[in-house]
């Protein structure tokens, strides 16, 4: 009888756990379209987590998950990641090593994560001759983001840590973004994209609001590449964080929805090939933490 080694084990169990997604999603989708109203039946269909739902009311269920998290969002993510998002941000930082005088567009910016590590490596750099010339002064970040909660906790911890001049904050919607074309050198997503309902849309948008030669950089969880790590990572996913959801922030659902939204998300090569299909040239990513996570970088030339 053949026997399987442990790697082709850990691929078979990898394919079996992705097949059952497939299938559950397959099934809530029809289930969706059986049951629900006929003008409901007009809408483009959308998922949230497995659960295949409108996309009017992706929107609206995702605006509660981070309604209902705003306040214990930062907690959160240190202890679910043991703080190892700290070092993915500061990587999409250093990469995108922005000189002092950049115009930085941080969208699902949330509670200012990026921001404020945008801020402190500016602070660091001197103004290049050319932008002194132009008379264009000070670097300066605009956080968008959605969602109000999740604005007001990062406007509240940008006072805590100093941050009062150099950056503003809007409430948009990465699909329509209530900004000019062309006004941004540069242009961050760090776990966003993967909630906004029409991500094509999205990345249209970010082509369309930076300026010639500016930088768009994306952080997301993406496809684990170790299938050993693969399935530890899937089994603390699914079994440990929907429970320290419950713990620490009094709410399965909303991490249920983020390990769910993980699994949904294109692996790397789709979703470069998503950025190039938005206009973006020279796509590249890099892979973090064996690709739990990735950056995902590309130029509007
Ligand atoms: C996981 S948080 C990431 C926050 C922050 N960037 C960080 O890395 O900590 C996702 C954020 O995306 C925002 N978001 C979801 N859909 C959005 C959309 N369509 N447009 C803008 N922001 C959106 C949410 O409100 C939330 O603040």
């Amino acid at each position: 009888m053949a026997t399987l080694s442990v790697k082709s084990r850990a691929d078979c169990l990898e394919a079996l756990v992705r097949s059952s997604r497939c299938a559950v999603s397959l099934l809530s989708n029809i289930r969706y379209r059986m049951f629900s109203g006929s003008d409901v039946e007009e809408e483009k269909s959308s998922h949230f987590g497995f659960q295949a739902v409108s996309e009017k009311d992706k929107t609206q269920k995702v605006y509660r998950v981070f309604e209902n998290v705003a306040s214990s969002y930062d907690k959160m993510n240190d202890v679910m990641s043991f703080g190892i998002h700290r070092l993915w941000k500061d990587r999409l930082v250093r990469v995108l090593n922005p000189p002092a005088g950049t115009k930085l567009l941080d969208v699902a910016g949330g509670t200012g994560d990026i921001a404020f590590r945008f801020l402190n490596h500016v602070k660091r750099k001197k103004l290049p001759q050319s932008k002194v010339k132009s008379g264009s002064t000070d670097s300066h970040v605009t956080v968008c983001d959605i969602n109000k909660a999740m604005l007001d906790v990062g406007q509240k911890r940008a006072q805590t840590f100093f941050h009062s001049s150099g950056i503003s904050w809007i409430q948009g919607n990465a699909e329509e973004l209530p900004l000019s074309s062309g006004s941004f050198d540069a242009y961050t997503i760090a776990f966003g994209i993967r909630n906004v309902t029409r991500m094509e849309k999205a990345l249209s948008e970010a082509y369309r609001v930076l300026a010639p030669g500016g930088r768009f950089l994306c952080l997301e969880f993406s496809e684990v590449q170790n299938s050993l790590l693969a399935c530890a990572y899937e089994r603390y996913s699914f079994d440990m964080i929907p429970v320290m959801g419950h713990i620490i922030a009094g709410d399965w659902e909303s991490y249920q929805y983020l390990v769910e939204s993980i699994r949904q998300f294109p692996d790397q090569e789709e979703f470069a090939e998503m950025i190039e299909n938005a206009g973006f040239s020279n796509v590249t990513y890099e892979n973090l933490s064996f690709g739990i996570a990735a950056i995902h970088s590309g130029f509007k030339l």
